[in-house]
């Protein structure tokens, strides 16, 4: 018995490009190919290494039952045609190290990975994941050229996850009734914004005292630290990929959510070519427009600082381009 010759129809299936098959980005291509998304490409510069990861998800499918394909590669011409490229390469942060400190070691492999997907990937949306997280996605967003709805970063997602987390651990409630947005730079100085957090439309004003609150905003900023310091060698991946996977999902699915994302700013907040953590709404174009929330005299300051703080780190990271 044979199959009968096929038609010459050719299916274009919605395929992701995940940059840097490490912890996250290994991560990310499972949770990508398991939500049944798309079909995933995994690229990393270490031979094998992909492949393998590879490999061992297709031999997953039978028992995850999806039929997505993940291809694991080292060259860029097998990621063409990608809807998505998310950028995960580079080294992670060791105990005691800030996200800054990665900056020079990281620029360099984010400029690269962004060219090269580029022009493979021409119509790409693109998401950074690479720490430090704002600073990278500027680069990347030097580097490829793209207007800025189709490029962005990845972290106040996570960072609301996890301020979420620590809501619902104090509170003991189910976590997906706790809802939280955390604006600004991916790092200390982020900004949580506590009178907008709810436990089904209940402000946690109205549930929690200040001190507490306070507490928790910090657990917040420390967030990626104490996993850090908890694992020694390397640091989180599962929020990080989860928080990826619900982009690339909003994107691919057109859902149009709300979530906090680091974009390019051109006046919004009053802040000007600065990349940081804002209201987006994400769809099938990428970003079709930012929220701008009306902010406490507070909130406002806490969002400046942390521009500045970036804004300083892209002119270190120019320096570091001009010089490579
Ligand atoms: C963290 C890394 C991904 O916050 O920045 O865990």
């Amino acid at each position: 018995m044979s199959f009968s010759p096929s038609s010459q129809i050719v299916c274009n299936l919605p395929r992701v490009t995940i940059v840097g098959a490490g912890r996250v980005g290994s991560t990310l291509a499972q949770r990508v190919a398991e939500k049944n998304l798309a079909d995933v490409v995994l690229l990393d510069i270490i031979a094998g290494m992909p492949q393998g990861l590879a490999l061992d998800l297709m031999e997953a499918r039978g028992i995850e039952i999806h039929n997505r394909q993940i291809i694991g590669t080292n060259n860029y011409a097998d990621t063409s045609g990608s809807q998505i490229v998310v950028i995960t390469a580079g080294f992670p942060r060791k105990p005691g190290m800030s996200r800054d400190d990665l900056l020079k070691i990281n620029a360099k492999i984010v400029v690269e990975a962004a060219k090269n997907a580029i022009a493979h990937s021409p119509n790409a949306i693109f998401i950074v994941v690479t720490n430090p997280l704002d600073v990278m996605t500027y680069l990347a967003w030097q580097a490829t050229g793209l207007p800025r709805d189709r490029i962005m970063g990845m972290a106040g997602v996570l960072d609301s996850a996890r301020f979420e987390t620590f809501i619902a651990l104090e509170l003991g409630v189910l976590p997906t009734d706790v809802k939280a947005m955390v604006l600004g730079s991916h790092g200390d100085l982020m900004v949580p914004l506590s009178r907008y957090a709810t436990v089904n439309g209940i402000p946690i004003t109205e549930l929690l005292d200040a001190t507490t609150i306070e507490r928790l905003v910090e657990r917040t900023r420390n967030g990626g630290a104490e996993i850090v310091e908890l694992m020694h060698t390397g640091g989180a991946f599962f929020a990080p990929a989860s928080a990826t996977s619900v982009m690339v999902e909003s994107i691919l699915l057109n859902q149009s959510r709300l979530l906090p994302v680091a974009a390019y700013l051109q006046g919004e907040y009053g802040l000007e070519d600065v990349v940081i953590g804002v209201p987006c709404r994400l769809g099938c174009g990428g970003i079709e427009s930012i929220l701008e929330l009306t902010l406490t005299d507070e909130e406002r300051e806490g969002l400046r600082t942390s521009a500045r703080s970036v804004r300083q780190n892209i002119e270190r990271s120019q320096e570091i381009i001009r010089n490579s």
